[in-house]
C-alpha cells in the first residue's frame, strides 16, 4: 500500500479532509499530521471527534503567530515528519497557512502533493488565503476541484495536467452530519423555537482587525437584533479584537464561543438569514437553501452566487443594511439549489483520483 501523509491544521481543514480520508481507508496507509495551527478544542479536536476522524499520529504544535512564524514552523515540522516517515504523497486541503506550508515542504523533498479544493480564486492578493491557494496549486500534482470555474482558473494559469473535477468534499461532511442532527433540539437549545433568527460568522482579518470596519457592522447587527435574535458564534480572533477595541456589543446580539460543528450546522440549516465572511459557510448555506449575505468585496466561490443562495454584499455598511432588508423581504427558496457534484460523494471521487495518481 502507498503511504499518504495527510496534513490538517485549522477548522475548515477537518471538514474538507475527513471524507477523503474515509474513502482512502484501507486503500492507502494514512498518516495524519496536525500542524497545531488551531489548538482550541472548539476549532480542532471537537471537529476530529464530530467527523469521526482518526486521532492525529502527531501534532507539530505550531500554534498562533505571524504568517512567517506559522508558515516556517509548519514547513520545518512537515519536512521533519517526512524525513522520519517517508510518504508517496502529501495530501492537503483548503487555503490556510498550514496547507501552503505543507505543500512547500513536500515539493522540496520531491514528494507529490494532492490538493483538495484546488483552483478557487478571489483575485484579491491581499487575502492571505489567495496567496496560499495560488502557491499550493502551483506545486500540486493532483488538483482536486469543487467546480468548473476552479478547473478554468487553473487552466488560465497554465495548469491543466492533474486537474480533476471531483466536487465538494465539505458538502459530504455537511450532508453526513445533517443526518444525525436533531435540528429542532438544536434550535430549542438556543431558545429559538418558532422564531426567525439570523446566524453570523465574521473572522477575516481585513474586517475584524480594523475597529473602524468592524464597528459599523456590529451596529447594523444590533439594529437587526431588535427585529429578530442574532446568534453570533465568534472566532477567537473576532472576540479578542472586539475586546481590545473596547467595543460595546449591543444587547440582543448573542456573542457566543465558536460552536460545535453539529450544533452550528443545525442552526445554519434553520436560520432565516446568514451573514458571513467565511468561505465554507457560503457553500453550506447554498446547499441548505438558506439565504446568505457575504460581507466581502470578492468571493473565490462565485458558483454560490450564480447557482446558490449567496449574495456578495461588498464591504460597505450601507449596502449590508439594504441587503438585510431585501433578504428579509424576499421569500426563501422552495427547494435547495442543486450544484453539480456537491452531492455527498466527492470524498470517494477525490480518493479515486489520488489512488489513480499513485498507480492504484
Ligand atoms: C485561519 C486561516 C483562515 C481560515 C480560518 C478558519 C490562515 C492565514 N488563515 O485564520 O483562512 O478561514 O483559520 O477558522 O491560515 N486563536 C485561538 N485559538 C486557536 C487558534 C487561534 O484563540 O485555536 C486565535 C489566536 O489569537 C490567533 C488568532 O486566533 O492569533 C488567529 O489564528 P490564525 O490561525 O493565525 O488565523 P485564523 O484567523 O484562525
Ligand atoms: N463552523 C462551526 N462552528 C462555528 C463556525 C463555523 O462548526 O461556530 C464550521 C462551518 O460549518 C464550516 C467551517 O466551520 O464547516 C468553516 O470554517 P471557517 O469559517 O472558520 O473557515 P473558512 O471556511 O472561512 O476558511
Amino acid at each position: 500500500m502507498s503511504n499518504v501523509l495527510a496534513v490538517v491544521g485549522a477548522r475548515p481543514n477537518f471538514v474538507k479532509m475527513a471524507p477523503v480520508l474515509e474513502a482512502l481507508d484501507g486503500e492507502a496507509e494514512i498518516r495524519l499530521l496536525h500542524t497545531g495551527q488551531h489548538y482550541d478544542k472548539a476549532l480542532s479536536d471537537g471537529f476530529i471527534e464530530r467527523l469521526g476522524m482518526k486521532q492525529p499520529d502527531a501534532n507539530l504544535g505550531v500554534g498562533s503567530g505571524s504568517h512567517a512564524e506559522q508558515t516556517a514552523a509548519v514547513i520545518t515540522g512537515v519536512e521533519g515528519d517526512l524525513g522520519e516517515h517517508p510518504a508517496d504523497l502529501v495530501l492537503v486541503a483548503g487555503d490556510v497557512n498550514s496547507t501552503m506550508a505543507a505543500a512547500l515542504a513536500a515539493v522540496k523533498l520531491h514528494v507529490p502533493v494532492a490538493h483538495v479544493e484546488s483552483g478557487l480564486r478571489s483575485r484579491d492578493w491581499r487575502m492571505p488565503e489567495e496567496v496560499n491557494r495560488v502557491v499550493t496549486d502551483r506545486v500540486a500534482d493532483v488538483l482536486l476541484c469543487t467546480s468548473d470555474d476552479a478547473v478554468e482558473n487553473l487552466a488560465a494559469e497554465g495548469i491543466a495536467e492533474g486537474a480533476k473535477l471531483v466536487g465538494n468534499t465539505m458538502i459530504d461532511s455537511l450532508l453526513r452530519i445533517l443526518e444525525g442532527v436533531d435540528r429542532e433540539a438544536v434550535v430549542a437549545g438556543q431558545g429559538l423555537e418558532d422564531v426567525d433568527y439570523a446566524l453570523i460568522t465574521l473572522h477575516r482579518p481585513a474586517l475584524v482587525d480594523d475597529p473602524e470596519q468592524l464597528r459599523p457592522v456590529i451596529e447594523i447587527l444590533g439594529a437587526l437584533a431588535v427585529e429578530m435574535p442574532v446568534v453570533f458564534p465568534a472566532h477567537p480572533r473576532t472576540t479578542s479584537r472586539i475586546e481590545a477595541a473596547g467595543m460595546k456589543v449591543p444587547e440582543g446580539i448573542r456573542l457566543l464561543e465558536p460552536m460545535d460543528y453539529a450544533e452550528f450546522i443545525g442552526l445554519e440549516a434553520e436560520a432565516r438569514l446568514v451573514i458571513t465572511d467565511s468561505g465554507g459557510v457560503q457553500e453550506e448555506t447554498s446547499v441548505l437553501g438558506v439565504p446568505c449575505l457575504t460581507y466581502r468585496d470578492s468571493t473565490e466561490r462565485p458558483i454560490t452566487v450564480e447557482q446558490g443562495t449567496n449574495r456578495l454584499v461588498g464591504v460597505d455598511p450601507d449596502a449590508l443594511d439594504s441587503a438585510i432588508a431585501e433578504a428579509l423581504a424576499a421569500s426563501t427558496p422552495d427547494s435547495p439549489p442543486q450544484i453539480p457534484l456537491w452531492d455527498g460523494k466527492a470524498g470517494p471521487r477525490a480518493a479515486r483520483a489520488v489512488l489513480e495518481f499513485l498507480g492504484k
